[in-house]
């Protein structure tokens, strides 16, 4: 996992166009649409690319950003931790063998803190607490184990106001009052291990670099004042967010000189820690649909496609951009036209791409969808009682199926 071998294999993004058309038709001839497709291979490299770049830190991958058995798995096996949204995000990654684990326990609903206290029985579990309700609801579980303050840092990033977390009062303990809070639990007999707090989703341009180097700061200083309460804590963990570009003309992340950044503005003593999701799995990831219905329009080309916001829900939630390819055969002998690309949803907000430049499509086509791989399939719904669809893993050569595509029968599944 280390050297300049795989440095140099190693590209810091992979765009669409990178993928083999031949092979992702294959794999929707065999497996049908909408299918994801995540290919292991790139999340090892992106996890190879982040250890080079961050060798001195605790990283823990954010489950939430896809939580397929494959893609924990190899992300355990480079030897990151799994920071988890949930139980059930812990239970999946007690399962796919992660050694470190911690639930970031955000208004943590009593079910989930009933199973993740019974889990952390068998599994070491650090539970990071955003509020001092969330000590008591603890302690009322006779529950004193590890845990980190969540802190407010007051300072937010991210592509979209829906993903900053960093200055939004929901999230953590506002960082004036943090370092009482730490006291508190320290006092009550929890064991606190550590700091955390995360700006947002999507850190990419240099406003969002300089809070991240703000937020960095001013949890070093927080540690440091913690230090001088006679409390030593394990690790500071500044939270993910690492951005991704998802138009073609946008350059990739400089890692590197994020790790440099972060260095410099991280003064703790103690482990530095991140925490990232979508860096790790979205260009390993594709989605493909096919073409179902091409409707020439005075303002546009409209192509309906099998896939839609149930099944990608990024452009509706947040308005998203995703690069669209066509894999048509005979796509470079097409001409071009402006087309939308849209679901079957009875809602304008069900579209995948507008204004795109794109071959002139014809129906079965298929088109295949960008930086899939995070919060692709993870925040796929049934809405409009639509199954969900598979997801194929690519590793090599090989491809497996590991998630089959949910059928009209398992949507009734549970109703009595
Ligand atoms: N740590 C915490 C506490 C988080 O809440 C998150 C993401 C992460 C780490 C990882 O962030 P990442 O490195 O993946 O940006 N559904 C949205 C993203 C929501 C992110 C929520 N929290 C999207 O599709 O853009």
């Amino acid at each position: 996992m280390t050297g300049a071998a795989v440095t140099t294999a190693n590209p810091p993004v992979r765009r669409l166009a990178d993928w083999s058309a031949d092979r992702l038709h294959d794999l929707a001839d065999e497996h049908g649409t909408p299918l994801y497709v995540v290919d292991v291979e790139r999340v090892r490299e992106n996890a190879a690319r982040l250890r080079e770049s961050f060798p001195e830190a605790a990283i823990d991958y954010a489950v939430k950003a896809n939580a397929r058995k494959p893609v924990l798995g190899a992300i355990a096996a480079a030897g990151f931790g799994a920071e988890c949204a949930s139980a059930g995000e812990v239970v999946r990654a007690c399962e796919a063998g992660f050694s470190e684990i911690r639930y970031t326990a955000v208004n943590p609903p009593a079910r989930d803190l009933d199973r993740v206290v019974e889990v952390a029985d068998e599994h070491e579990i650090t539970i990071t607490v955003g509020a001092l309700d969330t000590l008591d609801a603890l302690a009322e579980r006779d529950w004193s184990g590890e845990i980190y303050v969540r802190v407010n840092p007051g300072v937010g990033a991210g592509h979209h106001e829906k993903v900053r977390t960093g200055a939004d009062p929901k999230f953590g303990i506002p960082i004036d009052r943090a370092a009482a809070a730490v006291r508190d639990a320290d006092e009550r007999g929890f064991a606190v291990e550590g700091l955390h707090a995360h700006a947002g989703s999507g850190i990419l341009d240099t406003e969002d670099l300089a809070a991240h180097r703000a937020l960095v700061k001013r949890m070093s200083e927080l540690a440091d004042e913690i230090a001088n309460m006679g409390i030593d804590l394990d690790a500071v963990s500044v939270g993910g967010g690492f951005g991704v570009p998802y138009h073609d003309t946008e350059a990739p992340l400089d890692v590197d000189a994020l790790a440099r950044a972060t260095r410099e503005a991280f003064s703790a003593d103690a482990q530095l820690g991140i925490e990232p999701g979508r860096y790790l799995v979205a260009d390993a990831g594709v989605l493909l649909a096919a073409v179902t219905t091409v409707k020439p329009t005075p303002e546009t080309t409209v192509i309906g496609v099998d896939a839609g916001m149930t099944t990608l829900a990024r452009p509706a939630l947040y308005d998203s951009f995703h690069e669209i390819r066509s894999l048509a055969t005979t796509a470079e002998d097409r001409e071009t036209i402006a087309a939308t690309v849209a679901g079957p949803v009875c809602e304008s907000g069900d579209v995948l791409g507008r204004d795109r430049e794109l071959p002139a499509p014809e129906r079965g086509d298929r088109l295949a969808v960008g930086n899939a791989g995070a919060y692709g399939y993870e925040m796929a719904s049934t809405y409009n009682s639509r199954p969900r669809p598979a997801v194929v893993a690519l590793d090599g050569d090989r491809s497996e199926l590991c998630v089959r595509r949910e059928t009209i029968a398992d949507l009734g599944g549970l109703e009595r």
